[in-house]
């Protein structure tokens, strides 16, 4: 049998977010694809092996997974600068886009090429295997969706090339899956949330209670209940509401205020979230306040956000408490804090550091799949064949 690397990903609307092997490789991508062609230009004399790989992807996809095959696609800070950039339509469904499966590919790929000693190694081409754990909306799991994307996952080769991309250009990765496990998504951060590495359980507080978990992405939230030690299906509900808009918001209002371009959202964040000097920007030199742009916008979303709580905590009467998670819960969390204390009081619970509600759902797809590794290795070390003893 072909050795076979563990990766954990959690395919965000916002970004990708990758753990590899014994936790020793992580990767952070935008979900952002861009087609485009066989030669992109290097602007300037950009020096391909000085720049960082992850600020060029550039790869062509092979794959009998995908419904168009053999495109050239920009992929994440690269596709950011075309004007042809792809994000996920909150609307669609994960399991059924090719952006999934390229953002899936291409991290899988970036973890091949970094380390060749892993894999085994032919010219220009590594064959790579994997054992993947990765998630779902609940959405889509419930409507059956997670079988089919798994089987369209292990059914086949699928070749990442990379082509003008810094350090990598000219390297094929052929990918294959020893297996692959879906979860869905809202019983995953239960699992992280009370069991550690080993799937110990490390909250006994918690895990007999009901509880409700709000994860606010980029362009989705979703609240998964939590009942009996297991994701109550029908009373789980996704909403197409994230903070990219207001993040997208808070930036287009200080370009026309104060006309100062900022890079990105990604740029937002930071202003808003900072230690010293929050809320606050340089214009023309001077430190100027855009604490009410980001105060209203900021307010106005978190609003939104406690509406939707109460409407399925009134469902849910019986829930104990509601842990906060995601991008979204970090850059809202003191605004919902206070809106809580004026209102209703619910008993919500939110993480001090944002790494961990950001990786939240690749942290326990981590645990789980690292879990089924385990136990399949030693299924595998129990049925082997006893050597026979050698005559001489
Ligand atoms: N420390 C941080 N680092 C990066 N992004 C952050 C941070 N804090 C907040 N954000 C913002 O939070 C948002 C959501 O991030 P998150 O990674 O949870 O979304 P996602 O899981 O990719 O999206 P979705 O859940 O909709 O599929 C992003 O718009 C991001 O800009
Ligand atoms: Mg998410």
């Amino acid at each position: 049998m072909t050795k076979s690397r563990i990766a954990a990903i959690d395919v965000g609307n916002d970004s990708i977010k990758a753990i590899f092997g014994e936790l020793e490789y992580e990767l952070n991508i935008p979900n952002i694809i861009a087609r485009d062609t066989e030669d992109r230009p290097v602007i300037g004399i950009e020096e391909l092996d000085n720049k960082n790989p992850l600020d060029g992807i550039h790869v062509k996809i092979h794959s009998p997974a995908l419904k168009e095959n053999n495109v050239i696609y920009r992929v994440g800070n690269l596709a950011t600068k075309s004007n042809n950039a792809t994000e996920l339509d909150p609307g669609s469904s994960k399991s059924e886009e090719d952006q999934t499966l390229i953002m899936l590919f291409t991290t899988l790929a970036l973890d091949a090429v970094k380390d060749d000693a892993t894999f085994l190694k032919t010219k220009n081409i590594i064959d790579a295997n994997y054992t993947l754990g990765t998630g779902l909306p609940l959405r889509e799991v419930k409507e059956g969706k997670d079988a089919g994307y798994r089987s369209k996952l292990m059914g086949s080769v699928h070749q990442v090339e990379f082509l003008v991309t810094p350090k990598y250009q000219g390297l094929k990765v052929n990918l294959k899956f020893n297996e692959v496990k879906v979860y869905p998504e809202g019983f995953a951060a239960y699992i992280n949330l009370v069991m550690d590495n080993n799937l110990k359980i490390i909250n006994k507080d918690l895990i007999d209670r009901r509880i409700l978990i709000q994860d606010i992405g980029g362009l989705s939230t979703d609240i998964a209940v939590i009942k009996n030690r297991n994701v109550d299906d029908d009373k789980a509900q996704g909403f197409n509401l994230g903070v990219s808009e207001s993040l997208e918001a808070i930036r287009e209002e200080i370009r026309t205020k104060h006309g100062v371009e900022l890079d990105s959202r990604r740029d937002v964040v930071e202003i808003i979230t900072r230690k010293n000097d929050r809320n606050h920007i340089m214009v023309k030199g001077s430190r100027t306040s855009v604490h009410d742009i980001t105060d209203r916008i900021l307010l106005d979303l978190a609003k939104k956000q406690y509406r939707l709580l109460r409407n399925v905590w009134s469902k849910n009467s019986q829930t104990e408490i509601c842990y906060f998670v995601g991008g979204g819960a970090h850059v809202l969390k003191d605004y919902i804090k206070t809106l809580n204390n004026n209102l209703d009081g619910y008993n919500l619970e939110f993480f001090e550091d944002d790494k961990e509600s950001i990786w939240m759902m690749a942290n326990a797809y981590y645990k789980l799949i690292m879990d089924f590794a385990r136990k399949t290795e030693k299924q595998n070390i129990v049925k082997q064949p006893q050597p026979q003893p050698v005559k001489s």
